[in-house]
């Protein structure tokens, strides 16, 4: 009965070997289908154990339409659908497996925009490569897709590959027409291309040439697609000064301009964001690409409306020192009584936000489109606080949920300054109608009891950092287990 409702998918097996990327070595993972290792391994998919079928193939999974039953006009929420509305926007979310565009993927489609999510599922095998886990177990995206169908009787299209094969995102475009692109598709973890030397180059080649390729093909197959591109608070690093929205006004020698405001970045993973940003500028200038750069803060929570529905919908949640951001990871230590890992004197001040508001101003930025030729850029978070505040907050809600939080200070493995000056502006999506939902005690509780049924699952081992900026070498290295 269930089934008759599932959305079916298609497998469609297209020849050949177009590499461009070549990330570093995978460990197989022990599942009855592997992604290979050395050799562009994220595009590549070879069945284990009959030699006579270790064949290589490119995947490209799309899911079939099976037709919209309500187009109702974007927007307007499941609810308010109506028959009479012209077709929604068309959305193609790239990276719409990860953490950020799972939850949007799922917020747009609920708001009847028209949705296609673009993943090569690398981060999926960023996991097995390192040994790591969500706390939350995730279904496939092709079950969470059919879980999403069968629920609200909505389609998500899906395209599984790379986009740093241009071929392939050249048939995605051509065949889903996007009016707007959210591009989440990247290499996230700036302790990931810390690890080694092909690592740094994985990340900057993946970032990098991936999002060239998304600007080429808006230019080649949809010059009035809208790109929503995520950058980071990051970018900025920690200057002495406040920090604007993209661009400061600067007098020099009597003269004035508007500049790009500097950037400062501090891992190849943020240095790879701040080239995407002068990539997209430079597009936006030259070939008129209409942009929205969002840098966004650290993004914490797990629970939308929408992932909320169903096991199968629900998102994933990192707590390990490679993938796991701030105060996700704090709720998962406090929750198996591990002490708070505060890095060096814990004073690191950076801008946050509720994966709540990150689909809402993913919403924003589209039903507001940037216009043609123009690159706006907006800060995407809604508060700042300092990691020793973080620490406070969690070990407060920790203890009024009976739980025995420690906080311990340990080496920091980054170069970064641990007390340091903090201001950065983010106006821009509050403008547009941004409805934050602000850091409270209750989201605590519900964060620290989500970490505390799940706490089975969490690898203590995984807590400790385990990657040295200072330390990072021209050798593979293995981060210890
Ligand atoms: N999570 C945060 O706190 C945070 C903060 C600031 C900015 N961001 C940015 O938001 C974006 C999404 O972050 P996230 O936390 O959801 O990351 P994530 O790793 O969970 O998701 C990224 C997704 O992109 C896919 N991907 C990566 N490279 C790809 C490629 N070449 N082709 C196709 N798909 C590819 C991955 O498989 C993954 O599903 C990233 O660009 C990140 O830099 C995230």
């Amino acid at each position: 009965m269930e089934n008759a409702a599932l959305v079916s998918c298609s497998l469609n097996l297209l020849s050949g070997s177009r590499s461009c990327n070549k990330p570093p070595s995978l460990l197989t993972p022990s599942a009855s289908v592997s992604l290979q290792v050395s050799q562009s391994p994220f595009r590549k998919i070879h069945l284990n154990g009959d030699k006579r079928l270790r064949k290589y193939h490119t995947v490209y999974a799309m899911a079939v339409s099976m037709g919209q039953e309500t187009r109702a006009q974007p927007g307007s929420g499941s609810d308010n659908g109506s028959d009479e509305a012209s077709s929604p926007k068309k959305v193609m979310v790239i990276g719409g497996d990860g953490y950020c565009g799972w939850a949007t993927s799922l917020h747009l489609s609920n708001k009847n925009y028209e949705v296609a999510v673009v993943d090569n599922l690398v981060r999926r095998s960023f996991d097995h490569q390192l040994g790591l886990d969500s706390l939350t177990p995730i279904a496939s995206i092709h079950n969470r897709i059919r879980r999403w169908k069968s629920l609200m009787g909505k389609d998500i299209g899906l395209y599984v590959g790379d986009i740093c094969d241009f071929e392939f995102l050249s048939e995605a475009f051509k065949s889903f027409e996007p009016d707007a692109v959210v591009h989440f598709g990247e290499q996230r973890s700036a302790p990931y291309s810390m690890i080694d030397r092909s690592r740094a180059v994985y990340t900057q080649h993946n970032n990098v040439i991936g999002t060239l390729n998304v600007l080429f093909a808006i230019k080649e197959f949809g010059e009035d697609c809208h790109l929503v591109k995520l950058g980071t608070m990051g970018e900025y690093g920690t200057p002495n000064i406040d920090i604007e929205e993209g661009f400061i006004t600067i007098t020099h020698n009597g003269r004035i301009d508007t500049l790009p405001y500097p950037k400062q970045a501090s891992s190849f993973y943020h240095l790879s964001k701040v080239h995407d940003s002068h990539n997209i500028a430079f597009t936006c200038k030259a070939w008129g690409i209409r942009a929205t750069d969002l840098n966004q803060g650290v993004v914490y929570g797990v629970k939308t409306e929408e992932t909320a529905m169903h096991e199968e919908l629900y998102n994933r949640l990192d707590y390990d020192a490679v993938f796991g951001t701030a105060l996700n990871r704090f709720c998962v230590q406090a929750a198996v009584g591990h002490p708070l890992t505060v890095y060096g004197k814990g004073g690191q001040t950076r801008g946050y936000l509720d994966i709540r508001d990150t689909v809402q101003c993913i919403e924003l930025a589209i039903a507001n489109p940037a216009q043609r030729g123009e690159f706006r850029v907006f800060n995407q978070f809604t508060e700042q606080f300092s990691v020793n505040e973080l620490a406070a907050l969690v070990t407060k809600a920790g203890k009024k949920l009976g739980l025995d939080v420690r906080t311990v200070s340990v080496p920091n493995p980054r170069v970064e300054a641990e007390e340091h000056y903090y201001n950065a502006k983010h106006t821009k999506l509050a403008e547009l109608g941004l409805e934050p939902h602000l850091l409270s005690d209750s989201l605590l509780d519900s964060l620290l009891n989500f970490a505390v049924q799940y706490k089975d699952r969490v690898d203590s081992k995984q807590i400790m950092p385990s990657v040295s900026w200072r330390k990072t070498g021209a050798k593979p290295k293995t981060v210890p287990a």
